[in-house]
């Protein structure tokens, strides 16, 4: 590994799937300078004098992996940030809720009958938990954002949040597969199947897993948050497509500024 020498402050690698999601942190970095990497582009900079980088990992497990492992192994992060979009499988987890992740498992895993459905064979684990004080952190920077703010403060809860009154932030277990959601009955199957191993899985979507795993290979602290852009239904694909344009990098902006303003104070 090349990491930087140590006087460097390592930075904090802010991982996002689609461009759409990137925007509104993009607009926000300093000293901004792009690096092809692995076939893809990360951006270097600061934000409110944080370092950071910005990756985007596209979409699926094995690009998400692929793009961790870069963003360890060649720019030496000392934690990596997920903020992205996922379908609500909760009962009681709404479109413009937000998920933060406690632990990640892979939903479509199955090397049974060798071992038990969803473990991941070798690592003797069904579940990668995040990293507990930044996963915590990072709650308190969603809850902040969504926190009803008295109308003359300003910045929190202002944006992207209001447009859906009441939303909530939940904190559990996330599910991770190849596989986009869409459909009453297959939802209904996949939270079921999950429930009957024991696993009651808040959101589904398709890269949490997999840098879960990679940061628990190198040791280095993970943490998770999603929006809900749909409820991995029949709508899924039409809801997922207009809440990733119009809200999603709003959400990732406002709670990625809340993070870095709680590491700052810690
Ligand atoms: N990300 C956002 N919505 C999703 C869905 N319904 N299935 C998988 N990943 C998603």
């Amino acid at each position: 590994m090349s990491f930087p020498s140590s006087d460097h402050v390592r930075p904090t690698a802010i991982l996002s799937a689609l461009l759409a999601e990137q925007r509104g942190l993009m607009e926000l970095l300093e000293q901004p300078l792009k690096v092809s990497h692995a076939g893809r582009d990360f951006w270097q900079g600061t934000l409110h004098g944080h370092p950071v980088v910005l990756g985007l990992c596209k979409i699926g497990k094995v690009a998400a992996a692929t793009t961790a492992t870069a963003l360890i192994e060649r720019f030496g992060v000392q934690r990596i940030v997920f903020t992205g979009v996922a379908g609500g499988l909760g009962a009681a987890v709404r479109v413009g809720d937000v998920v933060v992740a406690t632990d990640f498992l892979q939903h479509d895993l199955d090397a049974s009958p060798l071992f038990a459905r969803y473990e991941v064979p070798l690592y003797g684990r069904t579940r990668f938990a995040g990293d507990p004080a930044l996963t915590a952190l990072l709650f308190s920077a969603a809850s902040r954002m969504l926190a009803p703010q008295p109308a003359a403060t300003g910045l929190n809860g202002q944006g992207a949040a209001r447009q859906f009154a009441g939303a909530r932030v939940h904190q559990g277990l996330i599910a991770s597969g190849d596989r986009f959601v869409s459909g009453a009955g297959e939802s209904r199957h996949l939270r079921q199947g999950l429930a009957d191993a024991g696993h009651e899985a808040l959101a589904v979507e398709m890269e949490g897993a997999a840098v879960a795993q990679v940061c628990l290979d190198y040791g280095v602290p993970f943490a998770a948050v999603r929006t809900i852009s749909d409820r991995a239904d029949d709508d899924a694909h039409v809801d997922f497509a207009q809440f990733v344009d119009e809200v999603a990098s709003h959400y990732a902006h406002e709670i990625i500024e809340n993070l870095l303003d709680l590491l700052s104070k810690k």
